[in-house]
């Protein structure tokens, strides 16, 4: 079943000049219930329009947007929804702890629930200690992950975040991923915006890229990489310290009896008939692949 469902949007932005800014043009795709959705576009691709239209923030000039089949401008198709904003601000006089009450009432968590589900989030992200802090203090990490904690901690069923990775240190970043894969397993949609390729490897099933709002790939992120195989580094032991028998093919590098060859693609069946005559022995075997960084630059040039 799907869980969001853009069709054919058209956003044109009038700015105050009178001049238009075609920000999304015909873009359609869905995302499936339970999936991880990565979406990649370099700065200014129209990532943000797309989620601000997802989330019923800007009307779009043509097309639509459905949750769970159900038109974005409905407020109980949003009901299901946890949205974190780019950049997103907060009220900077209230703590966590309040602020997250707001939002855990806001969308029916029963009184009751509130307090653990406030702990357990606050905790989940490295916040307790920060719980009775104003937000005026808190650094642009601790903004951020005050941003996480808000969609968290209603436990919606479809997350749709904007760079939620954005102004994290390494071991934050880490932690998203984590916590990205954790709702992946307990069945939850996600639908998140990056520019980072690395983000989008590591944890999503599907990636659609987008280029001058238009849509120029979706594909199956493990497909993707399955696809990119260049060849292989292959090392070998053998006592044979010239190993010529195994021409064409020559040695990258040799040390003691261990010898090194990179072996493309297409040749690997024919180097492994001359190693298994030559009985040497295969110590290792790595992929040499270009990465979703190849393939989305290839798109973006
Ligand atoms: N309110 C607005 N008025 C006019 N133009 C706008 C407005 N909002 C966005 N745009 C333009 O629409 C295009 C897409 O912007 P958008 O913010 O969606 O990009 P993005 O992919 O999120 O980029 P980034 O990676 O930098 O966040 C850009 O050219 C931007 O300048
Ligand atoms: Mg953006």
């Amino acid at each position: 079943m799907k869980a969001l469902e853009i069709h054919n949007l058209v956003k044109i932005f009038k700015t105050k000049k009178g001049q238009s800014v075609h920000a999304l043009n015909d873009l359609s795709f869905d995302v499936m219930q339970g999936e991880v959705f990565g979406f990649l576009g370099p700065n200014g691709a129209g990532k943000s329009t797309t989620i601000k239209t997802l989330v019923g923030l800007i009307t779009p000039s043509s097309g639509n947007a459905l949750i769970n089949g159900v038109p974005v401008s409905t407020g109980t198709a949003r009901l299901k929804v946890g949205y974190l904003p780019e950049n997103p601000a907060f009220y900077d006089y209230l703590t966590p702890e309040e602020y997250l009450t707001y939002v855990a009432r806001s969308f029916l968590v029963p009184v009751a629930e509130v307090p653990r589900c406030i702990e357990q989030t606050l905790k989940l992200l490295e916040l307790w200690d920060a719980r009775k802090r104003q937000m005026r203090s808190f650094s642009k990490g601790m903004v951020q992950r005050v941003g996480l904690a808000q969609v968290l901690v209603h436990d919606p069923d479809i997350y749709i975040l904007d760079e939620p990775m954005s102004g994290l240190d390494p071991l934050g970043r880490s932690l998203v991923k984590n916590i990205i894969l954790e709702l992946k397993n307990r069945g939850k949609t996600v639908f998140f915006s990056t520019h980072i390729t690395d983000d989008v490897e590591k944890v999503c099933d599907r990636v659609g890229i987008i280029v001058k709002g238009s849509l120029v790939a979706v594909n199956n992120v493990e497909n993707l990489l399955k696809g990119g195989v260049e060849g292989y580094l292959v090392s070998l032991q053998s006592a044979d310290s010239t190993l010529q028998n195994l021409a064409p093919f020559s040695v990258l590098r040799q040390s003691g009896t261990i010898f090194e060859y990179y072996i493309p693609k297409d040749g690997f069946n024919r180097f492994m008939e001359l190693v298994i005559r030559s009985g040497s022995e295969v110590v290792l075997v790595e992929t040499r692949r270009k990465n979703l960084e190849d393939y989305f630059l290839s798109l973006v040039k």
